[in-house]
């Protein structure tokens, strides 16, 4: 007896034994008899509490406790990946089924445009199918935290194939774009604070044909969240100059991956990445920088006057409220940089500046006046003082004189 047959004989007793009590309260299926922990595995799932059962997806004979049998006929042991997908299919791209359920119904058929799809087609197995992303047996809601699918979780499921260098090697795929990714702001918003605003790998591939988005709609992904920014960089002249030079678009100064800001200290040698040392274009991003750090200190002194102000204390409530929106002016300045305007920036910056002036130039009258009152006070304190001296020194002189000629 070879070991495989003896398994199916010692497989085959417990499924008549166990199968009795499962059976008799009820149990639906006789599959799960045999395979009890596949059974288990399906409990969660969203489909056991709609009626989608073992055979919906394998076939075979529910009723059976045979082997034989059991697998019989349409039995699909689904083991070969290259099946599945048109499995899932045949409910999943049916309108009927789908209808009630409000689902919509062409999974499938983006599947199939996608390099995922043609390899598959094609025959080879190791490209994403359905139950790579959603799992098989206990497939969730894509709401579900738990999905493979959630924001939280598809980092890692992506990962699964694309940050394996050996797979990743035969097909040319760059297999840092996973650890690029994780190196991100969009990262640490989305995976460390939690924050679902943030782009996870679908957003800006999409979940059933991911495709790195072509040169001529990067724009428009980041543009999705980055409104303002994406506006001030097609006011400006880069949008159609990058799109003639074939350079992606916000991609060729973020990255594709590894986003993240730039130090304000660095557009000089950003711009002259692409323009060269010297350029007028590296002169203008130097422009950018200085306008930025001499704003920002403008603000920063007069946040350090309100501090100072709060000690004595003054009121200093509308400061506060206005030092808040010339912040809000200079961050404004930064959208307006992708339009490599040197006016746009200028406007922006001068609102920010003035109103940091502005509180400067008030607090500092105030403080002053303050300052002025307090030697006023001591001055007054002095000559009253001296005049209370003289006049008592003069009364005891009259005293003296009065006692010598009495
Ligand atoms: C009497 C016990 C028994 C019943 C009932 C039974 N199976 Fe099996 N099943 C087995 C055994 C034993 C194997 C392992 C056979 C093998 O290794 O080829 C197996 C293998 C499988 C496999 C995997 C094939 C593989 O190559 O890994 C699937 C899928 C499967 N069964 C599904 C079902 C479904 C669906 C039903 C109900 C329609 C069912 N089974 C009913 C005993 C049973
Ligand atoms: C929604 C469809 C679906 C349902 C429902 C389903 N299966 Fe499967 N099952 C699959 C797919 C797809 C695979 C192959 C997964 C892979 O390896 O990629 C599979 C694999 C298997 C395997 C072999 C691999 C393993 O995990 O052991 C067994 C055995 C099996 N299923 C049994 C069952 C039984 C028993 C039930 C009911 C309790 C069931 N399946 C319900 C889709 C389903
Ligand atoms: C590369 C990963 C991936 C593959 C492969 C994949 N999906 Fe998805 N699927 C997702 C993601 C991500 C979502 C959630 C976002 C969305 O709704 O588009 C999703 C959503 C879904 C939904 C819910 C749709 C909705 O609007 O609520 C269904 C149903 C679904 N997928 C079925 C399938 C089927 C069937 C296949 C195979 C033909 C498949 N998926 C292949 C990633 C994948
Ligand atoms: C027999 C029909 C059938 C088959 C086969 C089937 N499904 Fe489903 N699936 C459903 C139904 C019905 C629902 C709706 C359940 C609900 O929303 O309560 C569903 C729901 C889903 C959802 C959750 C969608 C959501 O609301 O977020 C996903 C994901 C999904 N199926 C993926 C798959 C995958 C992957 C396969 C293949 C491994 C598959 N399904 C095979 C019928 C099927
Ligand atoms: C089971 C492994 C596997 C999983 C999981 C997987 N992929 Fe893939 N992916 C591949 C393979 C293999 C290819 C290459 C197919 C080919 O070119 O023939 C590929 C191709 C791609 C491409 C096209 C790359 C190019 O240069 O054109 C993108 C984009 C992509 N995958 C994104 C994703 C995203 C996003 C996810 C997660 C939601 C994901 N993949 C999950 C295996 C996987
Ligand atoms: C903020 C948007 C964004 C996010 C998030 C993102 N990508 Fe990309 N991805 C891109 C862009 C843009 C490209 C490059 C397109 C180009 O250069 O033409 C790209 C390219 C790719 C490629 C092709 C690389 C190659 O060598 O051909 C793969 C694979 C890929 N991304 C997978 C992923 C995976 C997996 C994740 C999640 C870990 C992810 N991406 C997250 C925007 C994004
Ligand atoms: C799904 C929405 C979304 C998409 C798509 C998206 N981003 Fe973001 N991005 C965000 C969020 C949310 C933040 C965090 C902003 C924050 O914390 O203020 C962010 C942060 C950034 C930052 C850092 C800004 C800061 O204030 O820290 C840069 C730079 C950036 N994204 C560029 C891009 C680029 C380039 C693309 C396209 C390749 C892109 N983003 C696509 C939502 C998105
Ligand atoms: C010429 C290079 C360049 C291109 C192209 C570019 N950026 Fe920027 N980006 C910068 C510089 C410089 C800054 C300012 C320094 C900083 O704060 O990171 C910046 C800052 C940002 C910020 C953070 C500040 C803010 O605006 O809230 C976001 C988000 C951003 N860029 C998104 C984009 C998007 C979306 C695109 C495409 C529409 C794009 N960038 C194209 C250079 C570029
Ligand atoms: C990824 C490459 C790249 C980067 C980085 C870049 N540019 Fe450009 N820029 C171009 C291209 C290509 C053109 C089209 C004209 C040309 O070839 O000079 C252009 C044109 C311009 C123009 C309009 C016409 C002209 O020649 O003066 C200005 C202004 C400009 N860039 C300013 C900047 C500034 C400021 C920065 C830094 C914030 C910058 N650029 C960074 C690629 C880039």
């Amino acid at each position: 007896m070879t070991s495989r047959s003896l398994r199916i004989l010692v497989l085959s007793l417990a499924g008549i034994a166990c199968s009795l009590p499962s059976f008799a309260a009820g149990a639906k299926e006789a599959c799960g008899s045999c395979h009890p922990e596949n059974r288990v595995e399906t409990e969660p799932s969203v489909h056991l509490a709609e009626g989608v059962t073992c055979v919906s997806c394998h076939g075979g004979d529910p009723e059976s406790l045979r082997v034989e049998t059991a697998h019989r006929g349409d039995f699909r042991p689904l083991t070969n990946r290259l099946q599945s997908p048109a499995m899932c299919a045949q409910c999943h791209s049916d309108l009927a089924k789908m209808r009630p359920y409000n689902l919509p119904i062409d999974q499938y058929a983006i599947y199939l445009t996608s390099q995922h799809g043609n390899a598959v087609s094609a025959g080879d197995p190791r490209a994403a199918v359905c139950s790579d992303c959603h799992g098989f047996h206990d497939v969730r809601k894509t709401t579900d935290p738990l999905n493979p699918v959630h924001s939280a979780n598809v980092t890692a499921t992506c990962a699964g194939c694309h940050a394996d260098r050996g797979l990743m090697a035969k097909y040319d795929i760059d297999p840092d774009v996973v650890a690029e990714y994780r190196s991100s702001v969009h990262a640490r918003v989305l995976l460390d604070e939690r924050n679902s605003a943030a782009p996870d790998c679908t957003s800006c591939h999409g979940s059933h044909g991911p495709t790195p988005p072509g040169v001529g709609d990067i724009d428009k992904i980041c543009g999705s969240c980055h409104t303002k920014t994406r506006q001030a960089f097609l006011d400006g002249p880069h949008n159609q100059a990058m799109l003639d030079a074939g350079l992606p678009e916000c991609a060729s100064c973020h990255s594709n991956h590894a986003i993240r800001r730039f130090e304000v200290a660095e557009i000089e040698s950003l711009c002259a990445d692409c323009h060269g040392e010297g350029s007028e274009q590296a002169a203008l991003g130097a422009k950018f920088t200085n306008l930025i750090e001499s704003t920002r200190e403008e603000l920063v002194e007069a946040d350090g006057l309100i501090t100072q102000a709060q000690r004595v204390p003054l009121n200093v409530e509308d400061h506060i409220g206005r030092l808040e929106e010339g912040r809000t002016f200079l961050t404004e300045a930064f959208p307006q940089i992708h339009s490599v305007s040197l006016d746009a920036v200028e406007r922006v910056t001068r609102r920010s500046r003035s109103i940091g002036s502005e509180i400067q130039h008030e607090l500092y009258t105030r403080l002053d006046r303050r300052v002025a009152h307090a030697t006023l006070a001591v001055f007054w304190f002095y000559l009253l003082m001296t005049v209370a001296i003289l006049w008592r020194y003069r009364q005891k002189l009259a005293a003296a004189k009065n006692e010598e000629t009495t």
